[in-house]
């Protein structure tokens, strides 16, 4: 599977207003719409419900939030659903689209009151930029430069109340100054397999693919703790199912299923498997580097860190360390292999995903 496509599944445009409900995409298909929809995250939910609730009984904009967390954990789903709930218009864009200030003047001076700003990978937005976002967050006004030279001068616009939306897979990114103007910010966890396995019955029901439980519950088990790859597993498991048996899924046919597509019974991958073992056997465990790690797998080394790793960590498989990243014995067991006498011994300096 390619695994940047984890990094940048958008399929989305730069920026335009979108009606979620026009969207045709597989993977849109699947995106929960509302609040009801979206499963775990309970206190997430719950905290976002009350804003959002407050803001349509005061009929104002909602506060600006931010969601941060791995991929494929439902960031972008939030945003839409926020602008779902608000009954309000969604605009999407990405840090990386707005390249000059004035990019993102022309996309705030469109926005009408209570429309919500999407801004994906917000932590990858210009300095410049990111300089014209602070006051239009908190004051609602934006600064234009006119002209250059002694003769420049600079007019300022009042917007509309709107509410920004910003995503971002690396909140040690963002900028003190930008994460203080929001009035929330809300970190996704992994799921649990129960949650994953309402995802899995949920999205079965969307495409309409029959399972039972036992077969949710196994695709659940090995999806990473991540609605995006939980999905998509149910895919190939209903394209084994439709060739190699009678179209159903349920527990034999979705392990099978999986294991012809190299997804082993933690949930790891081909590419999980060979970084790994390339840690092991190549190099002793570590420590390694991670420029030297990604190169051994042929990933760019921001694909390791930000889709690979995290996950890893977070099943006790790899720790990551001053001196580089190190295998532990719950890894070296996972392959198959002996572990030396010191393996993993080296302290841990780093969080999930900042590091
Ligand atoms: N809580 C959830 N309940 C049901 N389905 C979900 C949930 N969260 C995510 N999904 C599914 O997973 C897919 C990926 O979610 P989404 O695109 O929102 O992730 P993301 O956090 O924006 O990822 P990225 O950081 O890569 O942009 C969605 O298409 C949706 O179908
Ligand atoms: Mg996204």
């Amino acid at each position: 599977m390619p695994r940047d496509e984890l990094l940048d599944p958008t399929p989305w445009p730069d920026e335009q207003s979108v009606d979620l409900a026009e969207e045709s995409l597989d993977d849109s298909q699947l995106r929960p719409r509302t609040m009801d929809d979206f499963v775990g995250q309970r206190e997430l939910k719950e905290r976002l419900g009350i804003i959002l609730e407050a803001a349509r009984g005061r009929q104002q904009a909602a506060d600006h939030l931010l969601f941060a967390g791995p991929p494929g954990l439902g960031k972008t789903t939030l945003a839409g659903i926020v602008a779902n709930e608000l009954g309000a218009h969604l605009h999407i864009t990405s840090g990386p689209a707005i390249e000059r200030s004035g990019d993102l003047a022309s996309i705030l001076t469109k926005l009408e009151r209570g429309d919500v700003l999407f801004i994906d990978e917000i932590h990858r937005l210009p300095r410049v930029v990111e300089e014209v976002l602070y006051p239009a967050m908190e004051d609602l006004q934006l600064d234009v430069m006119l002209g250059k030279g002694p003769a420049a001068r600079s007019i300022r616009f009042d917007l509309e109340p709107f509410t920004l939306v910003g995503a971002t897979t690396r909140t040690g990114l963002i900028t003190g100054p930008l994460r203080d103007r929001f009035g929330f910010d809300f970190r996704l966890d992994y799921y649990d397999i129960d949650d994953l396995e309402r995802i899995v019955s949920r999205a079965a029901g969307v495409i309409g693919v029959d399972i039972d439980r036992p077969g949710a519950a196994e695709i659940a088990g090995r999806s990473r703790g991540t609605p995006r790859i939980a999905n998509r597993l149910l895919r190939r498991v209903r394209d084994f199912a439709e060739v190699r048996g009678d179209g159903s899924i349920d527990r034999a046919t979705a392990a099978d299923g999986l294991a012809v597509f190299g997804i082993d019974e933690r949930g790891l991958d081909k590419v999980d498997r060979i970084l790994l073992g390339n840690l092991c056997e190549r190099f002793g465990g570590g420590p390694v580097g991670l420029s030297t790690l990604a190169i051994s797998v042929g990933e760019p080394a921001e694909t390791v860190e930000e889709v690979i790793e995290p996950f890893l960590i977070q099943q006790g498989l790899l720790k990551r360390t001053s001196r580089g990243r190190v295998a532990t014995v719950a890894a070296w067991r996972h392959l198959g292999l002996a572990p030396p006498a010191d393996a993993g011994d080296v302290p841990e300096v780093t969080t999930l995903f900042d590091g």
